[in-house]
C-alpha cells in the first residue's frame, strides 16, 4: 500500500501544478503543530522564491484547489506561506479499513528488492559464561533480523561463536593438571575418543576461569596453555576432540540460554570455521601485492586521503606467523561470500570495537574479498550501565552473569503480577500460568529497556523504571495490548459480531487521534529498517499505545448502544492489537493473554 504521506503528497503536488506551480513543490510532512494541523507543506515558501510572488498568495491558491478535495476536512494558509492540512475522516477510516483488509501486512509491502544479508551477532565466548555485554548484541541484532525479515529480506543470523585462540589451549591445561590419565592427552592414543565429555558446564564454567587466574600468576602454565593452543591449531588428534567436547557442551548451554531470550540463529559457526580459508587468502593478498611485511608482522595499509585520524594497518599474521582476530574475522568474509553471497554483512558489535572493524572492512574491500556491491556494515552498541553510570556490575561488583540477571528480573515481575492480581482480587490466575506471564513480562521489561535507546548510545540498566507498568515501558505496552485483548473477549465473548462491518469516520478526536497513529505503521518500519534502527519502532508504539490510552479513558466502547459505532471501534481496537504485536515480535517479545 502506498504510504500516506505520499497519498497526500500525490494531491498536494496536483494542486500545486494545477494553479500553474511545478508539482515538486507540494511535498507533505507530518505537522510539527499537531495542536493546528495533522500534516503540512512548506512548498510555498520555497516556490515563492521562483516564482518572485509573495508566498502566502501561492499557499492561498493551493489551499483553495484543495479545499475542493474531499479527501481533506481542511486546507489552510497560514501567513507567510505554510498550508495546515487535515485528513477527512471518510479518507481516513477508508485508509485504516484497507490495512485491516492486508492481513498480517497492515499496508507495509514486501520490498520489491530483496536482499540476503548476513547478520553477525551474540558473539559468546565458549566456555564462558554469557554476560549482560553479550545481551545488547543479542538483543539488538535479533530485532534488526526480524525487522528485515519483515521487510522481505533473506536475513541470515550467525552466532559467530569465540571458539578459537588461548581460551581452548587454558582449558586443556587445566584438564591435563587435574586429570593427565585422560586418553585424550596420550599422544600414542590411535582409537577412538569416547562420545561423553570428560566434563559437566558448570566444570567447563569454573575450569576456564581457575585457568585464567593461574596463567596470570604463573608464567610456565601460561607457556603449556600456549603450547597447547599451537597444537590444537596444528591438528592433534586429542586436543581436536577435546575442543569437540568443548564446543558441544558450551553450543548445548548456549542455545538454552538464548532460547530463554528469545533469540535464535541459523548459523552456529564459530571463529574457528575461517581457519581453513587462512592460508589461501594470505597467499592472494600477498602476491595481489597487499600485504608485506612491517616490522616483522605481515599487514595491509588500509590508510585513506581522507582520513582525519590515524588508520593503523591492518595485521593479517603475527612475526611468528600466528594468525588474530583480524585474520579470522577476514577469513569469515571470505566464506560467508563463497557461501552465501550476501548483498550486505551487518556486525552487531560493542561500539568500541569500531576502529577495529574500519580496518577489517577497508581491508576486505581493498583486497577483493568482497564484491564492490556487498555492503559491510557496523553497528555498534553503546554500554549498558548500572544505576550508578558505571557498567552494570553485580552487588559484589563482578560481571553479571545474563542468567542471573534474567532470572532477578523474572522473580520482580512475578512479585508484581501477584501484588496486581490481589489487588483487584481478581485471583483466576493459577500459580503456572503467573509464571509464564512473569517471564514473558520480564523479558518485554529487557528488551524494550534496551532497544528503546539508540543503540549506539549508553544506557542506564535501570531495573525498577524498565519494569514499571507504566510509561516508556515493556510492560506499559503488554498491559496496552492484554487491555485491547481483554476488551475484544468481552465484546465477541457477548455473542456480537463485526461481520461486513467497516471502519467508519471517527467519532471523537481520541479516534482519529488513534487513526492518524495507525496509519503510520508502513512508513515507520521500512524507516526502522533502513536506518537499521528498532528504537523507532519502540517509539512508535509508545506513542500508539498512548494515544488508544486516551481514545481508550474518553470512549465508553463497551456500553455504546449504536451497534455500527461499536463495531467500528471494535475494528479499530483490533487493528491497534495487531500491529502493536507485530511490532513487539519484530522487537522479539511478545505479549500474554492477561496480566
Ligand atoms: N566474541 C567477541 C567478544 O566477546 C565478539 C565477536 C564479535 N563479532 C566479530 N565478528 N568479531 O567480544
Amino acid at each position: 500500500m502506498k504510504k500516506i504521506l505520499e497519498v497526500i503528497t500525490e494531491e498536494v503536488k496536483q494542486a500545486f501544478a494545477a494553479c500553474g506551480y511545478d508539482a515538486q513543490f507540494g511535498k507533505v510532512t507530518l505537522s510539527n503543530r499537531p495542536d493546528l494541523c495533522e500534516y503540512q507543506c512548506n512548498g510555498a515558501m520555497a516556490a515563492a522564491k521562483q516564482y518572485k510572488k509573495a508566498p502566502f498568495l501561492i499557499a492561498d491558491e493551493v489551499a483553495a484547489r484543495l479545499s475542493e478535495n474531499d479527501m481533506f476536512a481542511m486546507a489552510e494558509s497560514v501567513k507567510p506561506g505554510f498550508l495546515n492540512i487535515k485528513l477527512s475522516g471518510e479518507f481516513l477510516a477508508d485508509y485504516v479499513e484497507k490495512m485491516q483488509a492486508d492481513a498480517g501486512r497492515f499496508g507495509c509491502d514486501k520490498t520489491e528488492h530483496p536482499r540476503t544479508i548476513m547478520l553477525d551477532y551474540g558473539g559468546p565466548n565458549v566456555a564462558k559464561p554469557l554476560h549482560v555485554g553479550h545481551l545488547r548484541s543479542a538483543i539488538i541484532g535479533e530485532s534488526v533480523k526480524r525487522i528485515g525479515r519483515f521487510v522481505g529480506h533473506t536475513m541470515i543470523g550467525d552466532v559467530h561463536l569465540g571458539d578459537w585462540g588461548l581460551q581452548m589451549g587454558l582449558i586443556i591445561t587445566e584438564l591435563r593438571c587435574r586429570k593427565p590419565e585422560l586418553v585424550y592427552f596420550d599422544e600414542a592414543y590411535e582409537g577412538e575418543y569416547p562420545a561423553e565429555a570428560p566434563f559437566t558446564i558448570s566444570e567447563l564454567e569454573e575450569i576456564y576461569p581457575t585457568a585464567s587466574e593461574k596463567s596470570k600468576a604463573d608464567a610456565a602454565y601460561k607457556e603449556a596453555a600456549m603450547q597447547a593452543t599451537f597444537e590444537l591449531q596444528h591438528g592433534r588428534r586429542g586436543y581436536q576432540a577435546l575442543l569437540a567436547h568443548i564446543l558441544h557442551v558450551s553450543v548445548t548451554d548456549l542455545k538454552k540460554n538464548y532460547q530463554n531470550l528469545n533469540v535464535s540463529f541459523d548459523l552456529w559457526k564459530g571463529e574457528s570455521d575461517a581457519q581453513p580459508f587462512i592460508p589461501d587468502m594470505v597467499e592472494k593478498m600477498k602476491k595481489d601485492g597487499f600485504a608485506y611485511i612491517s616490522d616483522g608482522a605481515l599487514v595491509v595499509d588500509v590508510r585513506e586521503e581522507t582520513d582525519t585520524k590515524e588508520i593503523p594497518p591492518c595485521m593479517i599474521l603475527k612475526s611468528d606467523g600466528a594468525s588474530l582476530y583480524n585474520t579470522t574475522d577476514l577469513a569469515t568474509i571470505v566464506w560467508r561470500m563463497k557461501d552465501y553471497h550476501p548483498d550486505q554483512i551487518i556486525y552487531v558489535v560493542d561500539k568500541r570495537q569500531e576502529l577495529y572493524f574500519t580496518q577489517v572492512f577497508r581491508c576486505a574491500r581493498k583486497t577483493g574479498l568482497v564484491d564492490e556491491t556487498t555492503k559491510l556494515q557496523f553497528l555498534g552498541f553503546g554500554t549498558m550501565n548500572g544505576k550508578d553510570g558505571k557498567p552494570f556490575k553485580t552487588r559484589e561488583g563482578g560481571v553479571m552473569r545474563l542468567e542471573h540477571l534474567v532470572a532477578g528480573i523474572n522473580e520482580e515481575m512475578l512479585k508484581k503480577i501477584n501484588d496486581n492480581q490481589k489487588a483487584k482480587e481478581n485471583l483466576e490466575i493459577g500459580p503456572e500460568e503467573a509464571k509464564e506471564t512473569a517471564g514473558m513480562v520480564a523479558l518485554a521489561a529487557i528488551k524494550y529497556g534496551d532497544l528503546s535507546n539508540q543503540a549506539s548510545k549508553d544506557y542506564i540498566f535501570d531495573i525498577d523504571r524498565f519494569t514499571s507498568f507504566e510509561g516508556n515501558t515493556g510492560p506499559y505496552i503488554l498491559y496496552t495490548i492484554v487491555r485491547i485483548k481483554s476488551i475484544l473477549h468481552k465484546y465477541y465473548g457477548s455473542g456480537k459480531h463485526t461481520d461486513g462491518a467497516k471502519v467508519a469516520a471517527a467519532h471523537s478526536g481520541s479516534e482519529k487521534n488513534l487513526m492518524l497513529e495507525l496509519v503510520k505503521f508502513n512508513a515507520v518500519v521500512e524507516n526502522a529498517f533502513e536506518e537499521t534502527a528498532p528504537h523507532k519502532i519502540c517509539s512508535y508504539i509508545y506513542n500508539l499505545a498512548d494515544v488508544f490510552n486516551s481514545f481508550y479513558h474518553e470512549t465508553k466502547i463497551m456500553s455504546e448502544e449504536n451497534e455500527a459505532v461499536q463495531q467500528s471501534y471494535i475494528r479499530v481496537l483490533e487493528l491497534t492489537k495487531d500491529i502493536l504485536e507485530t511490532c513487539i515480535d519484530m522487537l522479539g517479545f511478545r505479549a500474554p493473554e492477561r496480566m
